[in-house]
């Protein structure tokens, strides 16, 4: 299975910024052979660089895809982002429920059940995201919180489909604080057995949550860590490079 590597690049980088990075970064994969047998590469841009990052990786083995979208193609939804306007420009991909959808706008369980639902209704994959607070870790919420999560956006959503599953505890998240491999396994064993109890055939988990050049080989080296979502490294070529090569 390839290792996926996803770059949430979040309210940064501007079309030029964008289109920068992607310059600068396919100069580099170029020189590493066979970069991508055994990698994947997602990038997450903000709406207005989207199409900045689909012109920069059109013909690349570079996959992309919107860090939010609506649950309608179409239609009076003021200000929202239309998932089959992104598929348009080539996205493959959507995120749903990064936990700061979740805290600051307030998305719910439900809402992001729809947005699972018509990502697939697209035939696109969505890389949906769970993961638990500091309060609730501390009061061993973590794997009902998880679970929870994972059985609501979920529900209905097609078992013969792939689907990537990034946990990212909300307490790691830009914060400099890395869950500790131990953490790590715990977590992606019990969502690994969940989604295949739950009958899901095309799955990869994905960790996120300050992941730096320095911790990625380590993270790597636990089981079902089948990549990373990475938010701060992966605004820099160097940085992300590295992850990618840890
Ligand atoms: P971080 O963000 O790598 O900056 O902690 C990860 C994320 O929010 O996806």
């Amino acid at each position: 299975m390839k290792r996926i590597f996803a770059a949430n690049w979040k309210l940064n980088k501007t079309p030029e910024q964008a289109r920068e990075f992607l310059i600068q970064f396919k100069n580099e994969i170029f020189k590493i052979s066979h970069f991508f047998d055994t990698r994947e590469v997602f990038i997450f841009p903000q709406a207005y660089s989207f199409e900045a990052v689909s012109t920069l990786c059109a013909g690349t083995s570079i996959e992309f895809g919107p860090q939010n979208i609506y649950s309608q193609s179409s239609g009076a939804f003021t200000g929202e982002n239309s998932a089959a306007m992104a598929k348009d420009l080539g996205a493959k991909m959507a995120l749903i429920g990064h936990s700061e959808r979740r805290e600051i706008f307030k998305e719910s369980d439900q809402v992001l059940n729809q947005k699972a639902l018509h990502v697939e209704s697209l035939q696109m994959t969505s890389v949906f995201c769970i993961g638990e607070t500091l309060q609730q870790r501390e009061s061993h919420q973590t794997l009902p919180i998880c679970f929870s999560q994972l059985d609501q956006g979920l529900a209905g959503v097609s078992r013969e489909k792939r689907i990537v599953v990034a946990y990212e505890p909300v307490w790691a998240i830009g914060t400099g604080k890395v869950a500790t491999t131990q953490q790590v396994a715990e977590v992606h064993q019990a969502i690994y057995d969940k989604l295949e109890a739950r009958g899901f055939k095309d799955f990869q988990i994905l960790y996120g949550g300050s992941v730096k050049p320095e911790n990625a080989a380590e993270l790597f080296k636990v089981p079902h860590v089948d990549g990373f979502l990475i938010g701060g490294a992966s605004l820099d070529v160097a940085s992300f490079l590295k992850i990618c090569l840890a």
